[in-house]
């Protein structure tokens, strides 16, 4: 990764939040009626809660990368079969108060930070961000905002505020945790995967109990260089960690003001390394397979002997470059890595395509196929058009390798959550929730998708410009 020299700043007129999906309509907390057009299943009950990459910059500070916007949280909560509500609210972080108050501003993702030598030599390893813009997660009787740190934030689900920093009562130290934690549905556990960054790196993986905010080791990979894991899978019997070629010596990061990602590096000739954890006696296997570029892991299930991993794919690194402000600025990038299950036995890896259309957000049918093979993933593709995304949502068949595809002109649509009917007797029988902005008319909607036919039940819309984010969750009310 290269780092951007912040005497050679981009103009004003580079500013990517001024346009769709990146606009935020108001900074003020909002709880109004969304207009409902269409019909809401009837079963459907409880609340979208998302978290997204809102405020670029502040009159002290500026984002240089999109993942580095300050978060806000938002609802699309269903109260009946005729009402649907719009709330929002900044995300009422630490890091939040110090850009807007300054002088010190904690490490992003792909932004410096302004720290002096002084504080430098005498804290050589920065304050890690609270910016929880990534996910947020009901765990046990928490619902959890999170991002790549070592901070998780505790929030209320009726109002959206912060309530505090999720406390650890372990031993586990400084650990950069995965903003995509698994819940095993069989035995009630949280199973993330975390970096350890120092002399003895590594990367571990860990749970605790839905409730229990202990956490413990299930297994350990050492390297001297770790790579970048922002997501892993989950079988039954083992967790699977995509050690793709972008990675750091953690050494480089003490004493350093650049952005975590600045301190990566794409060593395409590595190829990327398959660690596979078995989760009951901590044991570890690597298994070697080409260079690729991973951030979202679709599921894992094992078959016999083998592990299958279904994941989106780049074919390398450099749409992490593609996706701070200068390039933003130009033209937004495909988001449309390819579906790709490999499979990983006692002859190595294979590879096998899973369809020509390309997508980014993959969920599945999470409480039915956790832990188990699955035959649906769904996701988003975003397709870049100069300064505009063209989005489609994607139902793909890993069966027949058919996919079903839905679009609406003008709208930019994120992750499709899928909701499964509470009586759902089969794989899909459901819904999906797509929150979208409309390119030029400051409309915003939660948009109800039938997720077999990917048919319209519903929209619920309203006058305001949500910002395009990454995960969130359906909290059954
Ligand atoms: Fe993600």
């Amino acid at each position: 990764m290269l780092l951007p020299d912040p005497t050679d700043a981009p103009p004003a007129s580079a500013s990517f939040e001024r346009r769709p999906p990146f606009r935020l309509g108001t900074e003020e907390p909002l709880d109004v009626p969304a207009m409902l057009e269409g019909a809401l299943p009837g079963w459907l009950e409880g609340a979208l809660v998302r978290t997204c990459p809102a405020v670029l910059h502040t009159d002290t500070w500026r984002a240089e990368h999109w993942f580095d916007g300050l978060g806000m949280l938002y609802a699309f909560r269903v109260a009946g079969p005729e009402a649907v509500r719009y709330q929002q609210r900044l995300l009422e972080s630490k890091v939040a108060a110090s850009y807007r108050e300054g002088p010190y501003k904690p490490a992003g993702f792909a932004t410096p930070l302004a720290r002096s030598l002084l504080r430098r030599v005498f804290e050589p390893i920065p304050e890690i961000t609270d910016n929880a813009n990534v996910n947020v997660i009901p765990m046990g009787d928490e619902l959890v905002a999170m991002t790549e740190s070592t901070r998780q934030l505790a929030v209320d689900p009726a109002t959206l505020r912060v309530k505090g920093e999720v406390a650890y009562g372990d031993d586990l130290g400084a650990v950069v945790m995965s903003a995509h934690p698994h819940l095993d549905v069989a035995r009630g556990a949280v199973v993330n995967v975390a970096s350890r960054l120092g002399s003895k790196s590594a990367l571990l993986v860990y749970e605790h109990g839905l409730r229990e905010r202990s956490r413990r080791i299930v297994g350990e990979w050492r390297s001297p260089r770790l790579p970048y894991v922002h997501s892993f899978g989950l079988s039954a019997r083992r967790a699977v960690l995509v050690g793709h070629p972008l990675t750091v010596n953690p050494l480089s990061l003490l004493w350093s003001n650049r952005g975590f990602i600045d301190h990566f590096r794409w060593r395409a000739s590595d190829g990327t390394r398959l660690v596979v954890v078995d989760r009951g006696s901590g044991a570890v296997r690597e298994h070697a397979t080409d260079a690729l570029f991973v951030f979202h892991v679709a599921h894992a299930y094992d078959d016999g002997d083998d592990t299958v991993l279904d994941v989106v794919a780049y074919d390398d690194a450099s749409i992490v470059d593609a996706l701070r402000r200068p390039a933003l600025a130009a033209r937004v990038p495909d988001l449309t890595p390819r579906p790709l299950r490999l499979r990983i036995g006692a002859h190595g890896v294979t590879r096998e395509p899973l369809g020509d259309v390309g997508f980014e957000f993959p969920v599945v049918h999470y409480k039915r196929v956790s832990g188990k093979p699955h035959r649906l993933i769904w996701g988003t593709a975003l397709e870049g058009a100069g300064e505009l995304w063209r989005s489609t949502i994607v139902r793909l068949d890993t069966a027949t390798r058919r996919t079903t595809t839905f679009s609406e002109p003008g709208w930019v649509f994120g992750e499709p959550v899928f909701v499964a009917e509470p009586s759902a007797e089969r794989e899909g029988q459901g819904v999906l929730l797509a929150v979208g902005t409309h390119h030029d008319q400051k409309r915003s909607a939660m948009l109800v998708l039938d997720a077999e036919s990917l048919a319209v039940h519903a929209w619920a819309t309203v006058h305001t410009e949500i910002p395009l984010g990454f995960h969130g969750s359906f909290v059954r009310g």
